[in-house]
């Protein structure tokens, strides 16, 4: 049972995009819909918002959205933001005024056992955001070799054991393929010589790392940044909320990439690139305060970062 998404620097994110009447938007990750609400209750429902999603139960929370005055506006598009491009050409989407993209997982994916993204109840073992297609959780660890479920563990969950985890969750599935999220997180328990005192679950990075394996989570992220400065008007805001050092980087490294004009090696003596910043970095990266990190548990390691297209 879901308890619901408490949205994540509601307020600095909806600041960020500096909204205005009339003006063109879109929300990368449209979830509960909470940045979005809170967007169009500022501006009285006069904007466009192009709602993106991959997961199918949230396009049905934009459809209510839609279905109320001040989402008159709202254009629900169910959809991976990795094909934010094709989406722009598709809906003919104008320049755009705002981007926002609050990345990972809400909290009705995590508190929902059938979608397979937690391991406090038992739930088949999916971790899709969109579980109508491409391979779910249980698929890598079942079907993967065990370095390939390795390095998944060792990249994208920063986890020591990787190769420990690895090495049992091969031989577990010789003997039972996995089929849920608890056996999976048992497995791993074993693995790393059981919880030990520890404030966090062993399987904790375990389960992140399948979780961005499954939804080629970086990948899509690359691909996203690139086509929502192509989206942007001039003045335009991207705001980028990420929840790891991982996203983090990516997002890091982009903006600092396109708010500069020349990126030959400094050996150059004259540029060759020809590169120009698309992007001006608008204040420093902003993190939760200490208030929402106490109400919001989740928020604790959220960092957004902000920029705006140049002319
Ligand atoms: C943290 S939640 C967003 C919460 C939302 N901002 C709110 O206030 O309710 C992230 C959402 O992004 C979606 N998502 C994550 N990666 C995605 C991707 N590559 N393409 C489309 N949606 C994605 C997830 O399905 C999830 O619903």
């Amino acid at each position: 049972m879901s308890t619901g998404h408490i949205s994540v620097l509601l307020q600095e994110a909806v600041d960020a995009l500096e909204p205005h009447t009339g003006g063109v938007y879109i929300d990368g990750t449209f979830g509960g819909g909470g940045h979005t609400t809170e967007l169009l209750t500022r501006l009285h429902g006069d904007a466009t918002v192009y709602a993106i999603d991959a997961d199918p139960d949230a396009m049905v929370r934009a459809d209510e959205l839609r279905a109320m005055d001040i989402g008159r506006g709202l254009i629900p598009v169910h959809d991976n933001f990795r094909n934010l491009a094709a989406i722009g050409s598709e809906q003919r989407i104008p320049p755009v005024n705002g981007i926002l993209l609050d990345l990972g997982l809400s909290s009705f994916q995590l508190d929902q056992a059938d979608r397979g993204f937690a391991f406090r109840f038992d739930g088949p073992l999916d971790m899709r955001f969109d579980p109508t297609h491409g391979p779910s959780a249980a698929d890598i660890v079942n079907t993967y070799t065990q370095e390939e479920i390795a390095d998944i563990i060792w990249r994208y969950g920063e986890e020591s054991r990787s190769r420990q985890i690895a090495r049992a969750i091969v031989e577990r599935r010789k003997r039972q393929p996995f089929t849920s999220t608890a056996d999976l997180a048992s497995v791993v328990e074993n693995a790393v010589g059981g919880r030990r005192g520890k404030a966090i679950h062993p399987a904790t990075k375990t389960f992140q790392a399948l979780r961005i394996a499954v939804n080629d989570e970086l990948t899509a992220l690359e691909s996203v940044l690139t086509a929502a400065v192509d989206l942007l008007a001039p003045r335009g805001r991207l705001a980028v909320i990420s929840f790891h050092s991982l996203e983090d980087r990516i997002v890091k490294q982009f903006m600092a990439l396109e708010s500069t004009d020349c990126i030959c090696p400094p050996d150059v003596p004259v540029c060759v690139c020809h590169h120009s910043a698309r992007l001006k970095r608008i204040g420093k990266p902003v993190r939760p305060t200490a208030q929402e990190q106490a109400a919001n548990s989740r928020s604790r390691s959220a960092i957004m970062r902000v920029a705006a297209r140049l002319n």
